[in-house]
């Protein structure tokens, strides 16, 4: 039976290789609408859990994932040798930076030369990784040919960008509208008919190229946004005007205007990374996109600013970063998640560390947090959150909300605490002891 009328009967076997924040999702969402999946991911860890029928990412169920396997639909392996056995192969590995902010494509490479081991004709290949326009073709596709198969010939290759949105419960999987560039229109279609499956929605594109720039758009409009009002938070903070009642009065305007907020800086795996995926592959083309580098610049710069804003804040109370005692609320990279990936939670805590406070953290998502070993803070620090209690808060100098979680109850935490910094308005609704908050992007006289 040929691949269109395998994915059609919802016979085609499905490979997703990455069951993580992206795999995983996509993973059972197929499995729950019968198709034979396999999980394939290099964690023996996260193996063993989905075939004990446990889900360790936040927006899967357990039940979602033990009912899949407990109906045949879905298995996980660490053995590559399942590929030759399937019709669809989803790439859903990592795509970090460096150190020094260069594409890190070794995960989508790795992944890459696994299938070209055990290439067989009729299979057709997404990745969903995010990354910069050429890699479809510049780095997958060669690799995948290099096992003697002619992409939209012998094999379909096709990037579908990913819109995982962690913590989302109205945008899921299944009603996200998606998008895809096959390498020939054959393979667009393929990816097109498969995907349609799941979400109601689903846009062709020209080419890889056009979707993997498509993801990137959509990240860099929410940096650019993003470093925008952070800009203007740093600027109001000057002028004595409150950016949040700024935000809100505009966002009555019902048309041309959409609300951004500013914070500690950005985190995730996505607006701090994709920027530079693009700076990196637009040098090729002698072009330096100055504008997104500058939002990036500003973004980034958020921790730097929360940090003095503690100084300041502990200096009006005759105190000093050295030795004070800081209290850091929620390290996941936005509130109400578990993710704590280029959380700005790590530069703050690095910074404050490097200056001499003594810091410690309370998440009720992440029960460890490392930090360090890197030229902000030397030495690799593992720090382990502690239970919130009165006395904890009374015994701090300082409290800095980093992830305003809905956990936390805030008019609690500012009736028991000397001095919070909140980078995120997350107190917005506390009516007493105002005088203790001091907001980002807010004057510090303004209660
Ligand atoms: N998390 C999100 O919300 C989100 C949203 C949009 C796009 N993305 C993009 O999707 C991609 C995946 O992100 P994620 O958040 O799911 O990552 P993740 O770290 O949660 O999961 C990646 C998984 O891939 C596995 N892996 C790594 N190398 C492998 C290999 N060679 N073979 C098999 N498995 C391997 C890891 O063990 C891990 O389980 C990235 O490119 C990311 O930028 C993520």
């Amino acid at each position: 039976m040929n691949l269109r009328r395998k994915i059609e009967r919802k016979e085609a076997r499905i490979c997703v290789i990455g069951l993580g924040y992206v795999g995983l999702p996509l993973a059972v969402e197929f499995a729950r609408l019968g198709f034979y999946v396999t999980g394939l991911d290099v964690d023996g860890e996260r193996v063993k859990a989905i075939s004990r029928g446990q889900s360790y990412i936040q927006d899967v169920s357990d039940t979602a994932v033990a009912e899949s396997v407990e109906a045949g639909c879905l298995s996980a392996t660490t053995d590559y040798e399942v590929l030759s056995e399937m019709d669809v192969i989803f790439i859903c590995v990592p795509t970090p930076f460096t150190k020094t902010k260069t594409p890190d494509l070794s995960y989508v490479v790795a992944a890459a030369e696994g299938i070209a081991q055990r290439l067989k004709p009729g299979q057709l290949i997404i990745l969903q990784s995010t990354t910069y326009p050429g890699t479809t073709q510049e780095d997958v596709l060669p690799i995948l040919e290099s096992s003697g198969l002619v992409a939209g010939k012998d094999f379909y290759l096709a990037f579908s960008p990913e819109r995982t949105n962690p913590g989302d419960r109205q945008h899921t999987v299944s009603n996200t509208p998606k998008v895809v560039g096959g390498v020939t229109t054959r393979c667009g279609e393929l990816a097109r008919l498969a995907l349609q499956h799941l979400m109601p929605q689903v846009d062709v594109v020209s080419s890889p190229r056009a979707a993997e720039m498509t993801k990137l758009l959509e990240n860099i409009y929410r940096s650019v946004n993003i470093a925008l009002v952070n800009e203007l938070a740093k600027l109001c903070e000057r002028m004595g005007i409150d950016i949040w009642e700024v935000i809100e009065a505009a966002s009555t305007k019902p048309f041309g205007f959409m609300p951004f907020y500013p914070g500690p800086g950005v985190g995730g795996h996505c607006v701090p990374v994709d920027p530079y995926y693009l700076f990196w592959k637009a040098r090729e083309y002698d072009f330096y996109p100055r504008f997104i580098e500058l939002a990036a610049e500003l973004n980034q710069s958020m921790p730097y600013h929360v940090v003095l804003r503690v100084s300041e804040a502990l200096n009006a109370q005759g105190k000093t970063p050295h030795r004070a005692k800081v209290l850091v609320l929620g390290v996941s990279f936005k509130p109400d998640v578990d993710d704590p990936r280029n959380s700005p939670a790590q530069r703050i805590i690095e910074l404050l560390l490097s200056r001499g406070a003594q810091v410690s953290y309370n998440d009720p998502h992440i029960s460890q947090f490392t930090v360090g070993k890197d030229v902000f803070y030397r030495e690799e620090t593992t720090l382990n959150s502690i239970p919130l209690t009165e006395e904890l808060l009374a015994n701090h100098d300082c409290v800095v909300i980093v992830a305003g979680h809905s956990a936390y109850d805030y008019d609690w935490i500012v009736s028991h605490a000397p001095l919070v910094i909140d980078t995120m308005n997350a107190t917005k609704e506390v009516k007493t002891n105002r005088e203790r908050i001091l907001r980002i992007g807010a004057p510090a006289s303004l209660h």
